[in-house]
């Protein structure tokens, strides 16, 4: 079975479907290509991994959100963020990627727990289901972002982002910073720090706080990465 990125047979791809090449052109099917990655290989070797996803529980904790606030994750991937709130208590998690491959594993990680969580695939830069969404208390970003390198599509991201994140809500933007990798997963990426994401974001976001990260790949090898936690402020 090969792997379907046509959202109306979006459910058609499954994490032990080999159909999915790394050799597709992102640039014509980008869900495919990132399916590949997936599949190619057991995901948990993945250059952007981690068994626990800690500074990203750390900052949503920061928070203070309720345990039953929606936090949306973009671009989740296969990410074990999503147990790990699961196991903490929160009941109200959305998490999207543009390709169902990535969603599959975290769906046969947590099992039961899966009406706890609404699984939406979409493309953040191109959205259709997401538009549909409802408002959300956190926006959760790792290592997507920094995948729209061109002007039109991170406009779009943001577009996106205004729309859906409550007043009074939270941003979490986690990307390479200034000294990390130029490409990542094959694709170039746009590295940031805390005054670009701030200028993305505008002025009717708060920052809370910002670290830089290491963090360390499956292989051993090092990403540079740059943390923010923004709060909307109430009155836009
Ligand atoms: C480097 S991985 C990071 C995954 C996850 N956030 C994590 O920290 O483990 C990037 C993810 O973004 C997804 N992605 C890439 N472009 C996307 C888009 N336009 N819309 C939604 N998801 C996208 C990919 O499929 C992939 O799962």
């Amino acid at each position: 079975m090969s792997c379907n990125t046509n959202k109306e047979e979006q459910t058609s791809c499954s994490i032990t479907d080999k159909g999915c090449r790394t050799t597709v052109d992102p640039n014509e099917n980008l869900g495919e290509y990132w399916c590949g990655k997936y599949t190619d290989v057991d995901y948990k070797t993945l250059g952007w991994y981690e068994e626990i996803s800690k500074p990203s529980l750390d900052l949503i904790k920061e928070s203070n959100v309720s345990k039953n606030a929606v936090i949306f994750n973009s671009g989740a991937g296969a990410t074990t963020l999503i147990d790990s709130l699961l196991q903490e208590g929160y009941t109200n998690l959305i998490a999207n990627d543009i390709i169902s491959c990535a969603l599959n594993n975290i769906k046969n990680r947590i099992g039961k727990e899966q009406n706890k969580v609404q699984f939406i695939v979409d493309d953040l830069v191109n959205p259709t289901a997401l538009k549909e969404m409802p408002k959300v208390d956190l926006w959760n970003d790792r290592a997507v972002l920094h995948f729209f390198i061109e002007e039109k599509d991170q406009e779009a991201y943001f577009k996106l982002l205004h729309q859906k994140v409550k007043k009074g809500g939270f941003v979490i933007l986690s990307e390479f910073n200034l000294q990390g990798a130029t490409m990542c997963s094959g694709l170039p990426v746009k590295r940031y720090d805390v005054k670009m994401l701030q200028e993305k974001l505008g002025r009717d976001y708060k920052l809370i706080k910002e670290f830089n990260y290491d963090y360390t790949m499956p292989s051993g090898e090092i990403r540079k990465y740059v943390y923010t936690l923004f709060r909307r402020e109430q009155s836009y």
